[in-house]
């Protein structure tokens, strides 16, 4: 590996028209993280001294999500060189290798852009190195012009090629890495002499050969570069992004019984001997360990699951929640910044928000936890060992002790004393008889209603 120092840039200031949408291209999800944030996590793992963030005038939510990266702004669109102009004052004084991202080509991996820095390092010191490609339909990319020696010659623009250059396989994926001490000279010369009037980037493989600056390739898969133009290509982009998970927790030790319908976050970590039934969602920070059972039709986010626990089906675990080891949380469960002590149960039908729960507590059906007061949220605290009943009220602030029980249908307002009984409750009251007569009551009066209906 190399020791040269290494910044990025990223090329992300593109309007997206064809997205049609109100919000940058680039701040559209793949697993519901950004792709400038995809992109962001690729650059920052090969360790680089700085990242800048090429945006667009008023484009104040990407340099948001780019933060603490700095942004550069890009006044007009006139092209991939120019876009890479705009970050010369931040890094002109750099001297390491400069590596050039797209922030719409979210799929791009380390290892790929590793390969590229390797390529820099190599004995013939290209200025400039060149990721290509060999998609199967090559359609409007850029093409790579090999030398006779293996080298990069230069690269054409698809409008500005001719037949014979169309028909080469070899695309421009559109990553580059230059050396950061060549690579304003060569920015500097980029001309807008071409079909689009632009300044191309691409170009600057033509201007380093031209000062005698050897220039090289490297290819990569097709998946890696493939870039967002629509939201029918943010869809596909998602399903390869989504294989690369499912594919990943499974070589992990983790089993998706219908991995097509198990859906997973950048950020998802599942253990060994998890299992995962089919048409879970994994949202952001989730993480499970050993020998958990997701259940079918289970949302998760922020959520914690210990080892052994089974979760669903038709479980809802929102952020800020943390279920002990070997817990069971069944169906139409919700549990939102809660947590459950080893070995605690809630398996039917309950909302517990704001509550930490101790261990081997049983939540019943129909708990409720009235933790907002339209104001304010307020703890529940729960002990070990205690036996919440049925349809139980607990209205926070309020804490039941260790080895309390709690009637069904109980109201919990205060302090329940540990190993003590809360029940609140009208006391029931039996009419023997009542029923015979309240029916006998109804008939006659729905005959008569239908008697004077009929004289009407
Ligand atoms: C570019 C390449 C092409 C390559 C293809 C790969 C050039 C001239 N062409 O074409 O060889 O095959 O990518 O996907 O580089 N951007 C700016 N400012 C601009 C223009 C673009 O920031 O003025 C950004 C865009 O937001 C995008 C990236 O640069 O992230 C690429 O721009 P795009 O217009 O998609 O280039 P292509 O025409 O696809
Ligand atoms: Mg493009």
């Amino acid at each position: 590996m190399t020791s040269r120092p290494l910044a990025c840039i990223v090329l992300a200031a593109g309007k997206g028209t064809r997205m049609k949408s109100a919000l940058p291209k680039v701040l559209h999800p793949i697993g519901g993280m950004p792709m400038l944030g995809h992109v962001l996590a690729a650059a920052a793992a090969l360790g680089p001294e700085r990242i800048v963030v090429v945006v667009g005038p008023g484009m104040d939510d990407v340099a948001k999500a780019a933060s603490p990266h700095p942004t550069v702004v890009q006044q007009r669109q006139a092209g991939t060189g120019d876009a890479v102009a705009a970050a010369r004052p931040l890094l002109e004084d750099f001297t390491g290798d400069v590596l050039i991202l797209y922030g719409d080509s979210p799929l791009i991996r380390p290892e790929t852009l590793r390969r590229m820095v390797e390529a820099r390092g190599h004995a013939s010191d290209p200025a400039v190195v060149v990721l290509g490609m060999r998609p199967g339909h090559p359609g409007a990319y850029g093409r790579l012009i090999l030398a006779a020696d293996g080298g990069l010659e230069r690269i054409v623009e698809f409008l500005d090629a001719d037949e014979a250059e169309r028909a080469i396989g070899l695309c421009n994926a559109g990553f580059m890495a230059f050396d950061g001490a060549r690579m304003w000279g060569i920015i500097g010369d980029i001309g807008n002499d071409n079909a689009k009037g632009e300044y191309y980037l691409t170009d600057a493989v033509a201007v380093a050969r031209a000062r005698g600056w050897a220039c090289t390739s490297v290819e990569g898969p097709v998946e890696d570069a493939s870039g967002v133009n629509s939201r029918v290509e943010l869809a596909e982009l998602e399903a390869v992004f989504q294989g690369r998970m499912r594919r990943a927790a499974m070589e992990n030790g983790a089993t998706l019984v219908d991995p097509a319908s198990v859906w997973f976050s950048p950020d998802t970590r599942l253990g060994r001997d998890v299992v995962v039934e089919p048409s879970v969602v994994f949202g952001p920070g989730v993480t499970v360990a050993d020998g958990v059972t997701i259940r079918s039709f289970s949302h998760l986010e922020g959520a914690h699951v210990g080892a052994g626990a089974i979760v669903g089906p038709f479980a809802r675990l929102r952020p800020g929640t943390v279920v002990g080891e070997g817990c069971h949380i069944g169906n139409f469960v919700e549990l939102k910044n809660s947590v459950l002590g080893k070995g605690s149960k809630a398996n039917h039908l309950s909302y517990l928000g704001d509550a930490d729960i101790g261990t081997g507590t049983n939540v019943g059906a129909g708990t409720i936890t009235c933790n907002y007061d339209g104001f304010l949220k307020h703890r529940t605290t729960i002990g070990d060992g205690v036996f919440v009943g049925t349809h139980t009220t607990l209205v926070a602030p309020v804490t039941v002790e260790n080895g309390a029980y709690i009637a069904a249908a109980t109201v919990v307002t205060r302090t329940v004393p540990s190993d003590a009984l809360a029940v609140s409750r009208t006391p029931q009251e039996n009419k023997e008889g009542w029923a015979p007569r309240f029916r006998a009551r109804k008939a006659a009066q729905k005959a008569a209603g239908k008697a004077s209906a009929d004289k009407g």
